[in-house]
């Protein structure tokens, strides 16, 4: 923990939007009045019909619901795009940058709306229509965003798959949902390689009746098979599309799209999130957490696969009229100066990334940054994993010269948008803390069997009561939602994080405390690596833990079990790795395969995780009592064996 106070700078404390009195009174008043503050926040988003019901919500499972402004309706991309044409119809709305340096695309409010009506209306053409799903696997173009906000023009749920998942992990999320279309580009680029994102594609479609049409995107101009009847180019259909296409009226409660993500058990789930609260929630966090202000250029550096780039680099942006920048390539590459480069062509004013990126380009030495020149930069933001003290300290003196706060946002999937984080003119800031709840956020701390703990404590991170941008259900199984997030600790939300809290009321999380792991800011659930390979033929049983990982903050770590008579060999290694790529995407890519004659278990059966994980993080001195295994010799023999660590 780091001792570290970076208090308001002055120039912040005058200037932002929220100070720290503000912070406090508003703060206040969302819990007291939720109905009030939140009908006062939900003014910045045009209604079609206003609503007239705020917040009616329940954890309890008597009378388990969640809906905000459940009367009104609105239209996601009429927010995002028409209500900005009359005062900001010129504006570049987004700013891309592709893979290889060079010709950035500025695409206005104006020029984007046309665009999205037109898409909107293949859509319809090609049989989408409200409630219907629609499947993007998409590299970082500027058509991702596009496809999104069609179909929330026309009332269709978008769930976009990550364009670095396999074709399995692709057909396994459009089955889940029955995408009946599916939007994709001939290739994806990153660092000058092509990613097939077509051919992919079609491996996966041989496994799903539902897709009646597939819509492609041109982007690198490589070989692809059409297959007719199914399959049309993108640029064809905008050919002959109508740019008018009207705003469908949805009901704030109305999907908005799913997104699918790791859980600790089985098959990732599709976070469903709805209209009205998920976009004010959006709004009024991008508005807050980075103190923007109109002409200001903003950049996330998320994939849309993500939920980051959901929320902050589409939704909540443009919900506020913003330029937000889009790039399609690598932090690294051509070389480690690429996103400092870019701040500089760009004039970009806020940047978000992940620690697991500044980690990787902190290892490369400060000349790659140093080199430019960043005076645009005002205020930096991380998310998606705990940022160690270094890399905040790293980030806050060589990247913002020391002159930028830096905006540690905790969330996830399920919140829709950040909840614990600092304000940039509210909070000081203590470099690993993502320090005070926003508005309507209750965060408690409570021990395993659900005890509260009060003061400076460390425990179960939970949520108390509803916000308006939570999930609402998983896609299709609502008993699962009620089941996963709702019953560890009955009549409050559980995040699956742990949380330490100190003296001045700050959170510090600390990390997921169940079998989900943090791979390069990336969620995978542990049980996902297993029945992959458990999948292969020569495996007979396997358990994946994670592991500390200087640059990715988590690394996998999996132990294997293979059949009898199946010699060990470093081929096997390759191979098994290998696999689990082609099975789930690289971001699956075991670090570290240790071949295990057998695996810690109870006399039950049951896998003695915390010993694989003791063992995969080096830290045999403290295994705890082992006496309860079935064969504790196992354990001898896993750390004779161990593996040199990459
Ligand atoms: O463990 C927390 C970690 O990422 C998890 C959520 O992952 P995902 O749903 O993929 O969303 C990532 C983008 C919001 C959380 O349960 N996490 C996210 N942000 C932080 C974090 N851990 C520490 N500090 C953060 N700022």
């Amino acid at each position: 923990m780091s001792q570290a106070i970076h208090r308001v700078p002055a120039e912040w404390a005058t200037s932002a939007k929220i100070d720290a009195a503000g912070y406090a009174e508003r703060y206040e008043r969302s819990i007291s009045d939720p109905d009030g503050f939140w009908a006062e926040e939900a003014k910045r988003l045009d209604w079609i019909e206003p609503f007239a019901r705020v917040k009616e919500t329940s954890f309890a499972e008597a009378d388990f619901g969640i809906k905000w402004f459940a009367d009104g309706k609105l239209n996601v991309s009429a927010n995002c795009l028409d209500r900005h044409l009359a005062e900001r119809g010129d504006t570049v709305a987004i700013l891309w940058e592709p893979d290889t340096p060079g010709e950035a695309r500025r695409i206005t409010y104006r020029d984007l709306h046309a665009e999205v009506c037109r898409l909107a209306n293949i859509l319809k053409d090609n049989g989408v229509s409200r409630g219907d799903r629609v499947t993007l696997y998409m590299p970082m173009i500027p058509e991702a965003a596009m496809a999104m906000l069609a179909c929330t023009r026309i009332g269709a749920i978008h769930s976009i798959v990550f364009g670095g998942f396999s074709a399995d992990a692709l057909a396994g999320r459009i089955q889940d949902c029955d995408s009946t279309l599916v939007i994709t580009a001939d290739e994806g680029l990153r660092s000058g390689k092509a990613i097939p994102l077509k051919g992919n594609l079609d491996e996966a479609l041989k496994r799903c009746p539902s897709v009646q049409k597939v819509v492609v995107v041109r982007r690198t101009g490589g070989a692809v098979t059409m297959q007719e009847g199914r399959d049309l180019w993108y640029h064809e259909a905008l050919e002959t599309a109508s740019a008018d296409c009207a705003p469908e009226a949805m009901g704030a409660e109305d999907p908005l799209f799913i997104l699918y993500t790791s859980g600790s058990t089985g098959q990732p789930k599709g976070v469903l999130h709805t209209t009205g609260g998920y976009l004010v929630w959006a709004s009024m966090t991008h508005d807050y957490v980075f103190d923007y202000r109109p002409g200001d250029i903003y950049w996330c550096a998320a994939d849309v696969g993500w939920v980051t780039g959901h929320t902050y680099v589409v939704y909540g942006p443009l919900a506020n009229g913003a330029t937000t920048v889009m790039f399609e390539g690598v932090p690294n590459w051509p070389d480690p100066s690429r996103f400092w480069e870019l701040v500089d062509k760009f004039g970009v004013n806020i940047f978000y990334a992940a620690p697991t990126a500044l980690r990787a380009l902190m290892r490369e030495g400060d000349d790659y940054v140093t080199r430019t020149d960043r005076s645009s930069l005002r205020l930096l933001g991380s998310v998606g994993e705990p940022i160690n003290p270094e890399a905040w300290d790293w980030y806050h003196r060589v990247v913002g010269d020391g002159r930028c706060p830096i905006v540690d946002t905790w969330w996830q999937t399920e919140t829709g948008g950040a909840m614990i984080s600092p304000l940039p003119g509210a909070t000081d800031l203590k470099p690993g803390s993502a320090t005070k709840p926003l508005f309507g956020v209750q965060p408690q701390l409570v021990d395993t069997e659900g005890k509260v703990l009060d003061g400076a404590t460390e425990g179960c991170l939970v949520i108390t009561d509803s916000w308006p941008g939570q999930m609402r259900t998983v896609w299709g199984d609502h008993d699962r939602f009620f089941q996963t997030y709702f019953t560890t600790f009955p009549g409050k939300y559980f995040t699956g994080d742990g949380a330490r809290r100190d003296a001045d009321g700050d959170y510090w999380i600390t990390g997921r405390i169940d079998d989900v792991i943090n791979v390069s800011g990336h969620r995978m659930g542990t049980a996902e690596v297993e029945s992959a390979l458990v999948a292969h033929a020569k495996v007979a049983e396997a358990a994946v833990v994670g592991m500390p990982h200087p640059v990715k903050g988590q690394g996998i770590y999996a132990y294997v079990t293979l059949n009898a008579n199946v010699p060990d060999s470093e081929e096997l290694r390759k191979e098994l790795s290998q696999w689990v790529r082609r099975e789930i995407g690289p971001i699956a890519t075991p670090d570290v395969i240790q071949f295990a004659p057998g695996l810690p278990k109870t006399r039950s059966g049951k896998i003695m995780r915390r010993i694989l994980r003791k063992i995969a993080e080096g830290d045999i001195g403290s295994l705890g009592d082992t006496s309860t295994l079935a064969d504790p010799a196992v354990v001898d023999n896993l750390i004779e064996n161990r593996p040199m660590m990459p």
